[in-house]
């Protein structure tokens, strides 16, 4: 998707924004399973408004480089940040502007969707990658579309976005061909919003990019259906969304 052509940049940090410390457990996830020692060059593919850059840099003591297409989701990235440790470079995963084996690892956050040519970008991760690098992703998968929380609100939006996730043996199969074994595969509930009123008015700004493609005579139903159901969710219910951890190693 060319976010440059939606108005999901406006509203994307309002609404998409993660509390910092849920941010840093995410982040923390992969340090685990990865170590932090030999990492000192992430990529932040896809890093968009540059919402897990900082953390990367802070989790793994390292510098990152963030690689987004879209000029306004990259400006907003350059504006926020200040760290000496961050730099953005406005490029598309299938061409990253980085030197052959220069990088230690590369992170893609809900990014996989998006790509073009997801065989073309784990071709430039192959390149990109030293030897032992890693690739690290955290995305929603077609195996799980079932738990999007929003699916009996919006009801085309299932078919959006069976369209356009990937499933995890599509996934390794991309990243496979240039020689990338699968190191981890974790599922997750990641709490997107501390109840459902927060949630329907996360959704009421539009920043997802599946909410983005329904008609507006569809949001606006579904949205009126979100916000009714909010009124009588327990307010400690959390809205959550299924990920998948995967971190593939090069041999
Ligand atoms: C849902 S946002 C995720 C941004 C960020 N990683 C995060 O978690 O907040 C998806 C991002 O992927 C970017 N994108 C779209 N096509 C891409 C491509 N071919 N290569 C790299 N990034 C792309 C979009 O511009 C957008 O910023």
């Amino acid at each position: 998707m060319d976010y440059d052509r939606t108005s999901v940049p406006d509203s994307y940090d309002a609404g998409r924004e993660i509390a910092d410390d849920k941010k840093r457990a995410f982040v923390a996830e992969f340090a685990q399973i990865t170590g932090t020692s030999d990492i000192s060059k992430i990529i932040d593919l896809g890093c968009g408004t540059g919402r897990f850059s900082a953390t990367l840099a802070d989790v793994f003591d390292a510098d990152v480089l963030g690689v987004e297409p879209s000029s306004r989701m990259i400006a907003q990235a350059r504006e926020k940040h200040d760290d000496p440790r961050l730099s953005f470079a406005e490029a598309p995963g299938e061409a990253l502007p980085v030197e052959d084996s220069s990088a230690d690892m590369i992170f893609m956050s809900m990014v996989l969707h998006h790509l073009k040519d997801p065989s073309r970008v784990a071709l430039e991760c192959w390149r990109a990658l030293r030897a032992g690098g890693m690739v690290c992703i955290r995305n929603s998968m077609a195996d799980e579309v079932g738990t999007y929380p929003y699916l009996d609100v919006f009801p085309s939006i299932r078919t959006i976005i069976e369209r356009q996730l990937m499933t995890r043996a599509q996934l390794v199969d991309v990243f496979g061909q240039y020689g990338f074994s699968l190191k981890a595969n974790e599922t997750r509930w990641h709490d997107i919003a501390p109840n459902w009123s927060a949630f329907a008015e996360k959704m009421a700004l539009r920043a997802d990019s599946f909410v983005a493609q329904l008609s507006d005579a569809e949001f606006e139903t579904g949205l009126a259906a979100l916000r009714e159901k909010a009124l009588t969710a327990p307010q400690d219910e959390s809205a959550r969304l299924r990920v998948d951890l995967i971190v593939f190693q090069l041999d």
